[in-house]
């Protein structure tokens, strides 16, 4: 029987790694987790072994500690890293811009160091549409100007630009950078899902739970946007898709070894109106709201052009909204407190 090629999951017990080692077992690979649990459950393997049907390989440990990459890299010779392991909070990168910079880019650099060290240079980043700032237009393609509006969306795009000097350097580097749109859902099973720690930043997690009734209402951060309906408008892309767009960049990487850094969004925008009622449709419970002064920082309308990921990786968005907004009531309505539940 072939050898089942080895993937390093950095960040991997977290909402997108866990959702993407799923996809990763059924397309064939066995990946490897990696996780501090700084900012996930330990929980989450029993529930990965039980849809996967197989124990979870992992390892409790910091992705910036480069021995102990180096050694896992080797112990289960990666073929390929797919580099989850990062703080995501806005609001949290602005009051701690510190604990941002240190985890985030000391993250990468413990990485790379590693990485270079096994002569393993095949990296996925999980990197994110922050980095194009407040658009100037929209849809959004790949060659937008770059820019921050707050430390997190610094740090993805310092990371960005670590990973092209590593190529600059040393061609042999082999990178895949995926610009994430608004993750949200669920795996269908709802043994897994988003966990946020206290009240939720985002907004489908948020509306789940005014849905199950921990939060009396939804707060909706400005209705005078230059939108259809005033509210804010967000590319929101199932997990589930999400997931399936990093094995394809595993894959593209493996066999063709052409570097590539791609929007991974469904190329269609909804207002914050639009996913209440369709979220009120999926759960058959009303989502009160009150509209509420924009949040700083926040953009009118931010969605993808998806076409470059379809034509580097064959890769597109299948999920709807409606299947988004169901298998995120499914996760939230069977466990009412996420992985403690
Ligand atoms: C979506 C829309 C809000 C909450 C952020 C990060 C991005 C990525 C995804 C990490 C906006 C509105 C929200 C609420 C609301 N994170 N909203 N009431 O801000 O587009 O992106 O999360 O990778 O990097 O920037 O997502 O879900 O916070 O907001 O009205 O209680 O919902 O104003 O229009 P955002 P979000």
């Amino acid at each position: 029987m072939t050898e089942k090629t080895s993937v390093l999951l950095t960040g991997g017990a977290g909402y997108i790694g866990s959702h993407t080692y799923v996809a990763l077992v059924q397309a064939g690979y066995q990946p490897v987790i990696l996780d501090d649990f700084s900012n996930s459950d330990p929980a989450v393997l029993a529930r990965l072994q039980r849809i996967t049907g197989q124990p979870v390989p992992h390892h409790r440990g910091n992705v910036a500690d480069a021995g102990l990459v180096q050694a896992l890299l080797e112990q289960h010779k990666i073929q390929a890293v797919i580099h989850f392991a990062g703080f995501k909070a806005v609001g949290e990168s602005v009051a701690q811009p510190l604990k941002y910079f240190e985890n985030n880019l000391g993250g990468m650099v413990g990485l790379l160091q590693a990485m270079d060290a096994a002569g393993c240079r095949t990296l996925v980043f999980s990197s994110s549409a922050t980095v194009y700032g407040d658009p100037a237009s929209v849809p959004i393609t790949e060659d937008f100007p770059r820019s921050h509006t707050n430390p997190y969306g610094q740090t993805k795009l310092v990371c960005e630009d670590m990973l092209t000097a590593m190529r600059v350097a040393n061609p042999a580097w082999h990178m895949g950078v995926l610009r994430y749109f608004n993750p949200v859902g669920a795996h269908p099973s709802g043994l897994i899902g988003e966990d946020p720690a206290g009240p939720p930043n985002n907004l489908m997690p948020y509306v789940a739970q005014v849905a199950v009734g921990k939060r009396p209402f939804l707060q909706v951060f400005g209705n005078d946007y230059a939108t259809p309906d005033g509210t804010g408008v967000r590319d929101y892309i199932h997990v589930q898709d999400l997931a399936q767009a990093h094995v394809a960049a595993v894959q593209t990487l493996l066999q063709k070894g052409e570097s590539f850094t791609v929007n991974v969004g469904t190329g269609r925008g909804y207002s914050v109106l639009e996913v209440v009622h369709a979220f009120e449709q999926a759960s058959g419970k009303p989502v009160p709201y009150q509209f509420v002064p924009r949040r700083s920082g926040d953009v009118a309308q931010c969605y993808a052009n998806a076409a470059l990921a379809q034509s580097l990786l064959g890769w597109t968005a299948s999920e709807t909204l409606a299947s988004m907004c169901a298998d995120a009531w499914r996760w939230q309505s069977s466990n009412p407190d996420g992985y403690r539940s």
